[in-house]
């Protein structure tokens, strides 16, 4: 079958080209208050994320649930509009890299600007129409982790897995209903489901039609967002050697969003780790899992069930996951970095997060006036309350690194001044082939 619109196009698997690229990523959520609705903060789920998939290649996005992967994954859809940068489908590798030479431009000359235009209207997912973006739909598909909110409960499984071909005027009548029992064959499914409606199915069969359904245009890429997280272990395994096969005979590229970095172990050519809306770490997946260089990533292997040995290490990652509407400083895992070091982005509202969780040091509070992230003054209750915070940022009961960072400890009568040293946002750095990392550490 050939994709509309596309009849000039080598065969697939023969084209020097990325399915997609995604570049310098963000969508931002506005956070309204009061009667007026008046915008006074932005959540940041997706933050300045880039990778690429190349064709039949599986990129397992990973992290822990709210970090971002399906705003992520419904941005590569082209379902959510990016607040930044933008996701590219289709790039021949030269185009490629003049699409990034030209993004790595910061004062882009009036011709520079008009040939990023002309590749944005024909690659950019968000700026595509016409055929363009009815070429995309057919080779986007997504694979949901709740089957049963995204199939129709009122549609028996005929209609659900041939939508997409009537819609796409691919098929009709006898013709249709053969092209779905040929989907159905694919996934292990038979004529006799066809006349069911999804509540007949257990949850890994609903998983399956969800398959044929996101198949049914023969896609060049598959989104799929836990599509086993909601199933028994010995199911998962089942539906992960079906998208297995199904990848091998097609040639599909996959975009595997899990939370659990073993589902996608031998699934995976690549894995993208994510934190708090950014790339903390991104690699060859032999490679993430032998030689991990963020202590987030390790931490999150550590935490990891393993789904062959079936059993759950529950060692590792303790503490909150912070808001991102309000991501900390420098390195956004420094609140939980059990090896974090003066200059992994120490601030105020560590003093203040250390206070809320002391029971009962946070009442004494009241006030803080800010000059930076990095600087501000602690207003407390009584002398004796500020005095008994400067002694305690000064003992052990704070992270070493903590201490060794604040540059400036002032108690005036009820205030208290901390300074610590201002840093950047700490940024991915190249750890060997294809592998990178945002830590400040180097531990090649
Ligand atoms: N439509 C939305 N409006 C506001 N905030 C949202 C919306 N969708 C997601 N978020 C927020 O964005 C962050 C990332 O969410 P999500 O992409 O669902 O993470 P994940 O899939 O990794 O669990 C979360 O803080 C979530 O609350
Ligand atoms: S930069 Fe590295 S060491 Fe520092 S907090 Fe982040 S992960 Fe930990
Ligand atoms: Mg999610």
């Amino acid at each position: 079958m050939t994709a509309a619109g596309d009849t000039a196009r080598p065969p697939r698997g023969s084209r020097d080209e990325v399915v997609l690229a995604v570049r310098d990523l963000g969508k931002y959520f506005p956070i309204r208050e009061g009667a007026l609705q008046k915008v006074v903060g932005h959540i940041k789920a997706v933050d300045g994320v880039s990778f690429d998939i190349a064709p039949g290649q599986t990129v397992g996005l990973v992290g822990e649930s709210g970090c971002g992967k399906t705003t992520l994954g419904r941005c590569v859809a082209g379902l959510s509009e990016p607040t930044n940068g933008g996701v590219y489908f289709g790039l021949e590798t030269a185009t490629k890299e003049r699409l990034d030479s030209l993004l790595s431009v910061t004062e882009r000359t009036a011709s520079q600007e008009s040939e990023l235009e002309q590749l944005d209207n024909r690659h950019r997912v968000d700026r595509m129409n016409g055929d363009a973006w009815r070429r995309y739909r057919r080779n986007c598909q997504v694979v949901f982790q709740e089957s049963f909110a995204s199939l129709n409960p009122r549609q028996l499984v005929k209609d659900i897995v041939g939508r997409p071909l009537r819609v796409h005027r691919e098929a009709s009548g006898s013709q249709l209903t053969e092209r779905v029992v040929e989907l159905l064959a694919q996934v292990g499914l038979g004529r006799q489901h066809l006349y069911r409606f999804p509540h007949q199915f257990s949850g890994g069969q609903r998983q399956r039609i969800s398959i044929a359904r996101a198949l049914a245009l023969d896609p060049e890429l598959v989104i799929l967002d836990e599509p086993t997280s909601a199933l028994d272990v010995s199911v998962q395994a089942q539906i992960l050697n079906l998208l297995h096969e199904l990848q091998q005979e097609r040639h599909l590229a996959y975009l595997f969003i899990t939370h659990d970095l073993s589902v996608v172990r031998h699934m995976a050519d690549r894995i993208v780790v994510m934190y708090v809306g950014r790339v903390a770490e991104a690699g060859p997946t032999e490679v993430i899992f032998d030689r991990p260089q963020h202590p987030y990533t390790e931490a999150l292997l550590a935490s990891s069930p393993d789904v062959d040995a079936h059993t759950v290490d529950l060692q590792a990652l303790e503490g909150a996951i912070p808001d991102p509407a309000l991501p900390p400083q420098g390195c956004r895992f420094h609140t939980r970095c059990a090896v974090a070091t003066p200059t992994c982005g120490w601030e105020v509202d560590d003093v203040v997060r250390w206070l809320e969780d002391v029971e009962g040091t946070f009442d004494t509070l009241r006030g803080v006036t800010r000059m930076s992230p990095f600087d501000a003054w602690l207003s407390f209750e009584d002398e004796a309350a500020a005095a008994s915070l400067a002694a305690t940022l000064r003992s052990e009961a704070i992270p070493q690194a903590m201490r060794t960072a604040l540059e400036e400890l002032t108690v005036d009568a009820r205030r208290v001044r901390v300074r610590f040293t201002p840093v950047d946002e700490v940024q991915l750095t190249v750890r060997g082939s294809e592998h990178v990392a945002a830590c400040v550490l180097d531990r090649a």
